[in-house]
């Protein structure tokens, strides 16, 4: 089967497409044929190497979430799954190839009505945002700052926490015109990269802080908080921050500060597929939106994460093999 791994770290062109054997599902592992591959930050960050320091290495095979059909299942598995059209985590691995395999506590059927490239728009990182909120113990009227809010995680934790009755929902992003979007998604107030901007009703502190982007400038955002504030860290987009961010925290002190950091590897499996069996039904529904930025073949991966590394998506991409 046709693949993409990681020959080298660094930018796109360390991507390459190869043959690989079709894998076998073990036992408790069913085979998918994907019809849709998320593109998701994590696998920018991976390729970078940002995370190489957590036991990623070269040759790493990419992706770790797809949407298709269960064309095998392994020892232990119902074998009434095969056929059925799924949503499925491979891990952070193994999902940019023409088949796949999943254990099957990972794998959640689709609902009708919600596309495969829908799916994996909103598969992993719409729980994301809803652990992320509960983790920060977000309440209603509060004021949240969703920084990085033009990827996936994002712009669910702008529409939950929106329809949960936020005071004010203010994000970061790039451009006028993806401010726009994220305020037709519930943001109320837009602001640059570093922070700035956000017009003279822009709240000049936050309750929570959901912050998918990490890097230098992490400390600002600190300062930002106002007393009994929550900064929950689920993402390093920008890198990880600098090493004495510690002491900003600590300089502010008296203002009982919380700095938490959130993986979702910390949520029990049952917990995260009931918000996102929850979540699919809302899309499927309407009541919750996924964007989808481009459906790209799976051999132009490396184009994928150029367009991501040069600032242009909104949501996500999609590969299809
Ligand atoms: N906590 C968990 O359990 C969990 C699970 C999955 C993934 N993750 C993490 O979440 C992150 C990916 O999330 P995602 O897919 O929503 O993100 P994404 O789409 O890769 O990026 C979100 C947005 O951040 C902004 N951004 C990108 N680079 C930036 C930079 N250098 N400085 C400031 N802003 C920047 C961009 O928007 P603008 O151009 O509009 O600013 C981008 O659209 C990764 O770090 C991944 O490891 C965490």
């Amino acid at each position: 089967m046709k693949a993409v791994v990681i020959r080298t770290f660094g930018d796109p062109d360390g991507l390459e497409v190869v043959d690989l054997p079709v894998p076998a599902p073990a036992p408790g592992q069913v085979l998918i044929t994907p019809e849709a591959i998320g593109v998701g930050g994590v696998d920018a960050v991976i390729r970078r190497g940002t995370l190489a320091t957590h036991g990623f290495k070269e040759g790493h095979l990419l992706g770790s979430e797809v949407a298709g059909n269960i064309t095998a299942v392994g020892a232990g598995v119902d074998e009434t799954w095969i056929g059925r059209r799924v949503w499925a985590f491979t891990g952070l691995s193994g999902g940019y190839a023409e088949q796949a395999v999943a254990a099957v506590e990972d794998v959640l059927a689709l609902p009708d009505g919600l596309t495969g490239a829908e799916a994996v728009a909103l598969g992993s990182s719409g729980v994301v945002a809803h652990f992320a909120l509960e983790r920060a113990r977000f309440t209603p009227g509060e004021t949240v700052l969703v920084r990085g809010a033009a990827g996936s995680i994002g712009i669910t934790a702008v529409q939950l926490a929106a329809r949960a009755g936020a005071g004010a929902v203010v994000v970061t992003t790039s451009s006028e015109q993806r401010g726009a979007r994220l305020r037709d998604l519930g943001a109320t107030h837009v602001l640059d990269r570093s922070g700035d901007g956000g017009g003279p009703d822009a709240p000049s502190g936050f309750d929570v802080v959901i912050d998918v982007v990490g890097g230098p400038q992490l400390p600002l955002v600190l300062d930002r908080l106002n007393s009994n504030g929550r900064f929950v860290a689920v993402g390093v987009v920008g890198g990880h921050p600098p090493a004495d961010f510690g002491m900003r925290l600590m300089e502010a002190f008296r203002k009982s500060l919380s700095f938490a950091t959130f993986s979702l590897d910390t949520v029990p499996v049952p917990d995260r597929q009931a918000v996102r069996s929850a979540q699919f039904a809302q899309a499927a529904r309407g009541d919750l939106r996924t964007v989808v930025h481009q459906v790209l073949p799976l051999d132009q991966a490396a184009t994928a994460h150029r367009e991501m590394d040069a600032g242009r998506v909104f949501g996500r991409i999609v590969l299809v093999p």
